[in-house]
């Protein structure tokens, strides 16, 4: 589904952004080990959410929407049932990791697959610490899926320090934790994004978190009862970030973007793009469902290049891609390094960034855990050359980055495949047509 982003008029007025993609899957999962109904409003409805929201209906959930509102019969800790099916993660990461640490503390067998893209990542993070909890795993060659995972009930908690800085690697052993007897503990040398804990602690759950020495420790006692919730998601950052650069790249613009999740652990794109110059400011800060939100209100602005300061790089961790086509169109040198672990998201968003915006006239040069960009100075990128298109590689960020440089481009910008951005912002291209 190849898609062309034509150069864009001022983008203005009030704009949405769906569900947060990492609220929505853990408000599916923990409702599953909730007893008795949650309800959740804000839910985001995109393929990899309703990836994880089949799975717990294959493991014994009952999930339904009615009037707007998803209503979850949980199972209760301990209590999920051994899959009949393969359970089909689609593209998305967070759910394979965050399933198969729920799986590792039950008693059953669940066989997980994936797309191309997903069945190319890492699940060694996730399988070390699991397995030292008891659980086993079958991968395919290495440490990829499609994966058996067989859980341990009951399991042997740990006390285990990330490696790598990952929510996903730290829910997936809370999860677990949760239905382990005794107490877990999950040192973060360097925070991650804090939802899965929050939420947990919301529903009643024995979650501690301190600071001890610079590092993060997440304490769980297991088999505690979760108590059923009401839950509101509030609006995604990773993909209010697209709107937001497309706003500061296009002149004339003036939006606002509702309903944001300001959770300090997601915002350093915004912070870095006001160091580069952009005009942002927050509106009504209020709480939503246990999450800081705000309105975001976008002026376009000339943009100065920036080196990025390594220890924002987790909590701007998906942002990368769009801030790289800002980077792209500003005045002077980007540096970024310290950028590893893009090469294991959806796609290697390094290689594909550096490619994709080379085609659209971009000056880029890619680093072994980086890349340096020299900006245009608020020139519009000439766009791809008649007949070509950027490789998206089934990464709706890349996808989402490369139209926004269309839009701020002087002939457009054709992306092969427009179809992956349906797995987190079905109404993108609407979302920006009527902004139009
Ligand atoms: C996520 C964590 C991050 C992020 C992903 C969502 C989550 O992945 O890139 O899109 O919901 O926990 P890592 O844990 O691999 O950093």
């Amino acid at each position: 589904m190849p898609h062309t982003f034509l150069p864009s008029p001022p983008l203005v007025g009030r704009l949405r952004v769906p569900g947060d993609k990492s609220i929505s899957h853990r408000a599916l999962i923990t409702a599953t080990l909730a007893t008795g109904e949650s309800r959740i409003t804000g839910l985001l409805e995109a393929e990899d959410t309703l990836a994880t929201a089949e799975a717990m209906r294959v493991m014994g959930a009952v999930i339904e929407k009615r009037d707007g509102t998803w209503h979850v019969h949980g199972v209760g800790v301990g209590g999920l049932l051994q899959p009949e099916v393969a359970l089909a993660m689609g593209n998305s990461g967070t759910s394979a990791r965050l399933l198969a640490g729920l799986i590792a503390s039950h008693g059953i067998t669940a066989c997980l697959t994936g797309d191309a893209s997903l069945s190319r990542r890492p699940m060694e993070r996730i399988i070390t610490p699991l397995s030292l909890m008891g659980a086993s795993f079958a991968p395919s060659p290495v440490d990829r899926l499609p994966m058996m995972v067989t859980g341990c009930d009951p399991a042997v908690p740990i006390r285990y320090r990330l490696p790598v800085p990952s929510a996903q690697v730290k829910s997936a052993l809370l999860l677990a934790a949760l239905n382990t007897p005794g107490e877990s503990e999950i040192i973060e040398p360097v925070p991650t994004r804090d939802h899965t804990e929050r939420m947990l602690r919301a529903m009643g759950a024995a979650v501690t978190v301190s600071e001890e020495g610079g590092e993060r420790i997440i304490r769980v006692r297991g088999r505690t009862d979760l108590h059923a919730a009401a839950m509101d998601v509030p609006g995604d950052p990773s993909s209010a970030a697209f709107l937001v650069v497309a706003a500061l790249l296009v002149e004339g613009s003036d939006v606002v973007i509702g309903n944001v999740c300001m959770n300090p652990t997601r915002t350093g794109l915004f912070a870095v793009l006001r160091l580069m110059g952009g005009w942002i400011e927050e509106r009504d800060a209020r709480h939503v469902g246990g999450e800081p939100v705000a309105d975001l209100h976008v002026r376009h602005s000339a943009l100065t290049g920036v080196e990025i300061d390594p220890a924002l790089v987790p909590s701007m961790i998906d942002e990368f891609p769009v801030f790289f086509v800002a980077a792209a169109c500003a005045r002077g040198r980007t540096v970024a390094t310290g950028l590893g672990e893009l090469r294991v998201k959806e796609s290697d968003r390094l290689a594909a960034m550096a490619r994709a915006l080379t085609l659209a006239g971009a000056r880029v040069e890619e680093t072994a855990d980086g890349l340096v960009i020299d900006g245009t100075g608020g020139e519009p990128l000439p766009g791809t050359p008649d007949g070509t298109a950027v490789a998206t590689l089934l990464d709706h960020r890349v996808a989402m980055s490369m139209a926004v440089a269309g839009l701020a481009s002087r002939a457009g910008v054709c992306i092969d495949d427009a179809a992956p951005i349906a797995t987190s912002f079905p109404d993108f291209v609407r979302t920006l047509e009527e902004a139009a």
